[in-house]
C-alpha cells in the first residue's frame, strides 16, 4: 500500500477535508495531510487544519506580481511539504495548467452531481443543485474525478446516485448529496493508496 501525503486545497468549510481526516483519524485511509492550502483567508478549512495543528496556507494569485510566480509559489509549497496527491475538497479555482502536468493522475476532485451532467464553469454548490431541481431529475449524486485541465473532465473514479426527492429544494438536495460525498471521496482515495486505479485514455479501471 502507498501512504498518500495529501494536499488538500479548499475554498470553503471544509466539510469534506474533515471526513477525509476523520477517515484518516479512523484508520479508514492511509494517508496523511501534508498541507492544507486556500485561496481564501477565512476558508472554514484553514481554521480545522489549524485547529488540527496541521500547515494551513492562504494562497492566492493575487499576493503575486505575476501568474508565474503565483505557480511557482504553488508548486514550491507543495515540495516543501512533500506533497504526492492532491486533494480538491470544495477548491473553487482552475488548477494551472503546470500543477496539473507535475501531478498527472495525481490530483482528485469531487463534484456534487454526476458528471458529464451539470458539470463545467459556473457549475458549483446551489447551482448544480437547482439546475438538476430545474431538468427534473429523479436522481442526482456524486462524482469523484481525476482533474486535467478542463473543469470537470477528468477521468472518473467513482460515483453514487443520490434520489431526487418531491418536494427537494436546492439546499436539501444539497445536504442529502453532501453526506454520500463524505463517504465516497475517503473510499475513492484508498483506492489511490491501494494502487487499484489504472487510467486508460479518458477512462479508469479500478483493479
Ligand atoms: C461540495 O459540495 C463539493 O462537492 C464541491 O464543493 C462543496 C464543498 O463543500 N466541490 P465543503 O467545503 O467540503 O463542505
Amino acid at each position: 500500500m502507498k501512504l498518500l501525503k495529501l494536499g488538500i486545497l479548499a475554498s470553503g468549510r471544509g466539510s469534506n477535508f474533515q471526513a477525509i481526516w476523520n477517515s484518516i483519524q479512523a484508520g479508514k485511509l492511509h494517508a496523511q495531510v501534508q498541507v492544507v492550502i486556500s485561496n481564501n483567508a477565512d476558508a472554514g478549512a484553514l481554521d480545522f487544519a489549524r485547529s488540527q495543528n496541521l500547515p494551513a496556507v492562504h494562497l492566492e494569485r493575487n499576493q503575486f506580481d505575476t501568474k508565474e510566480a503565483y505557480v511557482q509559489a504553488f508548486l514550491g509549497i507543495l515540495e516543501q511539504y512533500a506533497v504526492n496527491f492532491i486533494v480538491l475538497a470544495g477548491y473553487m479555482k482552475l488548477l494551472s495548467p503546470e500543477i496539473v502536468r507535475v501531478f498527472r493522475n495525481r490530483i482528485i476532485n469531487i463534484h456534487p452531481a454526476l458528471l458529464p451532467s451539470f458539470g463545467g464553469k459556473g457549475m458549483y454548490g446551489h447551482f448544480v443543485h437547482k439546475a438538476v431541481l430545474d431538468h427534473g431529475c429523479k436522481v442526482s449524486g456524486v462524482t469523484v474525478h481525476l482533474v486535467n485541465e478542463a473543469y470537470d473532465q477528468g477521468p472518473i473514479v467513482a460515483q453514487q446516485c443520490v434520489p431526487v426527492l418531491a418536494g427537494d429544494t436546492p439546499e436539501s438536495l444539497a445536504e442529502r448529496v453532501l453526506k454520500v460525498e463524505h463517504v465516497i471521496f475517503s473510499a475513492a482515495l484508498q483506492l489511490f493508496a491501494e494502487e487499484r486505479v489504472e487510467v486508460i485514455g479518458r477512462s479508469t479501471l479500478i483493479k
